[in-house]
């Protein structure tokens, strides 16, 4: 069996506000093995950014990782100096975030920026400038010697994305998180994101968590898929078990109403009802108030993940047969 590069367990990441204690993550746990793709996906706001801010811990306050472990090659990040926690941000993991023109620097030129992190870990700047070069082309930049020399507003927001990939490989990291990465750009780049970061990720045999409300990203690049609801995870599993054979309501649900690349006529169906305040304790599952086959005991105790097929799981009472939850692994 393939190993784990890292292993979250019972991940909890709540935000004081005035209106109470946001339970954005509530025991999440999953795993991703070296060389893998994990996509999270789910509605809006149930949690999936939190996790992976929460991973590269930059939770900002009022928001706090108020229990879990994260291990990294067997190290819990959470532990981790302050100082050692940056290193494995620049080297081990890097993350690309949902709009490009956020994370790059507007008054430095793109090659500046792409080399800038090579140049901190001691390398000659002819090196490091050819690494950003060959990184440049291998991104599919085109004109890559001008744009090296061009400033992030002076290119499209698809190179730019691009640009960001490239910038977070070139430092070779071993987990790579994109967080909806192709979410500000249109249909057609999108699909070339994808196409590039498929590639990529077996030239650099990099693991990947991709976030994305989109079940065809999922199924063109993913090898396993989370499905979080309400600060939850409630399904994950090998993609196309979970497309097949969807186990929990609210994955067969979304698979319904999220748009896909290839699905995009028709009127996009929606989940009846709302997120639940997450700042409000409830007993039960998340879900049940919107859940069209849910149980008197929903709504009495939280169902826990179960194995309910080889590598799926689901916290679903529907599919409880077994008592004592499990952690994805
Ligand atoms: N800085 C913050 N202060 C208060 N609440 C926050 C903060 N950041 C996130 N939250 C809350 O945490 C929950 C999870 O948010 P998160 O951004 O992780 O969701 P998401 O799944 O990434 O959503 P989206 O698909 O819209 O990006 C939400 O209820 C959100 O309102
Ligand atoms: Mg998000």
């Amino acid at each position: 069996m393939t190993e784990n590069l890292i292993e979250i367990r019972n991940l909890c990441i709540d935000f004081n506000t005035s209106k109470g204690k946001v339970k954005a993550v509530d025991h999440v746990s999953f795993t991703i093995k070296k060389g893998e793709v994990f996509a999270l996906v789910g509605e809006s706001g149930c949690g999936k950014s939190s996790t992976a801010m929460g991973i590269m811990q930059l939770i900002q306050s009022p928001g706090v990782i108020s229990n879990g472990e994260i291990l990294f090659e067997n190290q819990d990040l959470l532990k981790l100096p302050h100082d050692e926690m940056t290193k494995v941000r620049g080297r081990d993991i890097g993350m690309i975030f949902q709009n490009p023109l956020d994370s790059l620097n507007p008054v430095y030129t793109i090659g500046s920026q792409m080399m800038e992190g090579l140049l901190v870990a001691q390398m000659d700047k002819k090196a490091a400038w050819q690494i950003a070069f060959d990184m440049l082309r291998d991104v599919k930049l085109s004109d890559v010697e001008s744009r090296m020399k061009s400033y992030p507003h002076e290119i499209s927001g698809g190179m730019r994305q691009r640009v960001m990939i490239g910038m977070m490989l070139c430092r070779n990291p071993k987990l790579l998180i994109a967080d909806e990465p192709t979410t500000a750009l249109d249909v057609t780049i999108q699909a070339g994101i994808i196409e590039l970061m498929n590639e990529l990720r077996h030239k650099f045999d990099s693991s990947v968590l991709i976030i994305t409300h989109d079940f065809g990203i999922v199924a063109d690049i993913a090898d396993r898929v989370g499905v979080m609801y309400a600060g939850n995870l409630i399904e994950a599993g090998e993609v196309f078990e979970i497309f097949d054979h969807p186990k929990h309501p609210y994955t067969r649900l979304l698979m319904k109403a999220l748009p896909t690349i290839t699905k995009s006529e028709g009127r996009l169906k929606t989940i009846k009802g709302s997120v639940p305040n997450l700042a409000e304790e409830r007993p039960g599952c998340n879900f049940a108030d919107r859940c069209p086959q849910a149980l008197a005991q929903c709504r009495v105790r939280k169902p826990v993940m179960q194995e309910v097929g080889q590598g799926h799981y689901c916290a679903c009472f529907l599919e409880e047969g077994v008592e004592g939850g499990c952690i994805v692994k």
